[in-house]
C-alpha cells in the first residue's frame, strides 16, 4: 500500500535519510525501530510530504506522492499522529475533533471514536491541554480517524504515557489493524509494545534500513546491536 525506495533526505548539507526502502502491505502493521535520532521521525515527515525529497519515491496505491502537496496525504486517506501529539490544547475535546472532522460532521465516525476511546466521550468539554498526556495521546489518534484513513501513521504513541494507558492503546492498535483492517505504519522504541503490536519490523541506524522482517525475526542479536542503550 505504501513503498518507499531509494529515498534520500538532507537537512541542509547533512545527510540524513540514505536509500531507504519501506514497505507497508495492506492490512499490515508496520514498526519503524532504531536509537534516537537515528531518522525514524524524518522518514515520516518525509512521508507526510513535510520536508523536501532529494531522491527517491513514495507511493500511495498508485499515486507517487514525491513533489505533490502535503494535504493530499490526507485525501488519499493517510492519517497522521505526530509525535509529542499535537492536538490544540486551548480547544476542547470536542473541538479538536471536529477540527479533523470539517464541515457535514459524520456523527458514525465520532461514535466510532468514542467507542474506541470512551474517556473521550467523557471530557468532550474538557480543553485538551487540561488532559493528561494518555488522554492526550488518545484524542490525537482519535483526531487522525476522523478523516477516516486507510494507513494510520504513529510516531511513537506511548512516548511520555502511563504504563496503564500504554496497554489501552497497544489494544487499540491492535484491534484497528487486526479487527478494522486498517494498515499500520509506526514508530515504536518500546520493546514489548512493538513486538505486541507490529506484524513486521523495519530498523534503521544513521538513516539507513539495517533490518527488516516479520516481528518473530527480531532477535536478540539485532536489539543488542541497534536498540539497546
Ligand atoms: N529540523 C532539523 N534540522 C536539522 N537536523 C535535524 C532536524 N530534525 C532532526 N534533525 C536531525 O536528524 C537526525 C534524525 O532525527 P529524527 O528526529 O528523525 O530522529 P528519530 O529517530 O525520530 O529520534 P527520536 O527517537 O529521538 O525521536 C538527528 O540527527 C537529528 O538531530
Ligand atoms: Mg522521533
Amino acid at each position: 500500500m505504501l513503498s518507499v525506495h531509494g529515498l534520500n533526505q538532507f537537512y541542509g548539507e547533512s545527510h540524513t535519510l540514505w536509500d531507504v526502502d519501506l514497505e507497508v502491505p495492506e492490512g499490515g502493521c508496520v514498526c519503524l525501530m532504531g536509537r534516537n535520532g537515528v531518522g525514524k521521525t524524518t522518514l515520516l515527515k518525509t512521508v507526510m510530504g513535510l520536508l523536501p525529497v532529494r531522491s527517491g519515491s513514495i507511493r500511495f496505491g498508485g499515486t507517487e506522492l514525491v513533489g505533490r502537496a502535503a494535504e493530499l496525504r490526507a485525501r488519499l486517506g493517510i492519517g497522521y499522529v505526530p509525535q509529542g501529539r499535537d492536538i490544540f490544547p486551548r480547544l476542547t475535546v470536542e473541538e479538536n475533533l471536529q477540527v479533523g472532522l470539517g464541515i457535514g460532521s459524520d456523527r458514525a465516525v465520532l461514535e466510532r471514536i468514542f467507542d474506541l476511546f470512551p474517556v473521550l466521550k467523557q471530557m468532550l468539554k474538557r480543553r485538551g491541554g487540561d488532559l493528561s498526556g494518555g488522554q492526550q495521546q488518545q484524542l490525537a489518534i482519535g483526531r487522525a480517524l476522523t478523516l477516516k484513513p486507510r494507513l494510520l501513521i504513529l510516531d511513537e504513541p506511548t512516548e511520555g504515557i502511563q504504563p496503564n494507558i500504554v496497554r489501552e492503546i497497544g489494544d487499540i492498535i491492535r484491534r484497528l489493524n487486526r479487527e478494522e483492517r486498517l494498515t499500520v505504519l509506526l514508530v515504536e522504541q518500546k520493546l514489548p509494545f512493538a513486538r505486541r503490536v507490529g506484524e513486521h519490523f523495519l530498523l534503521l541506524d544513521r538513516g539507513r534500513c539495517v533490518a527488516g522482517d516479520v516481528m518473530s525475526e527480531l532477535s536478540d542479536s539485532l536489539v543488542q546491536r541497534y536498540l539497546s542503550v
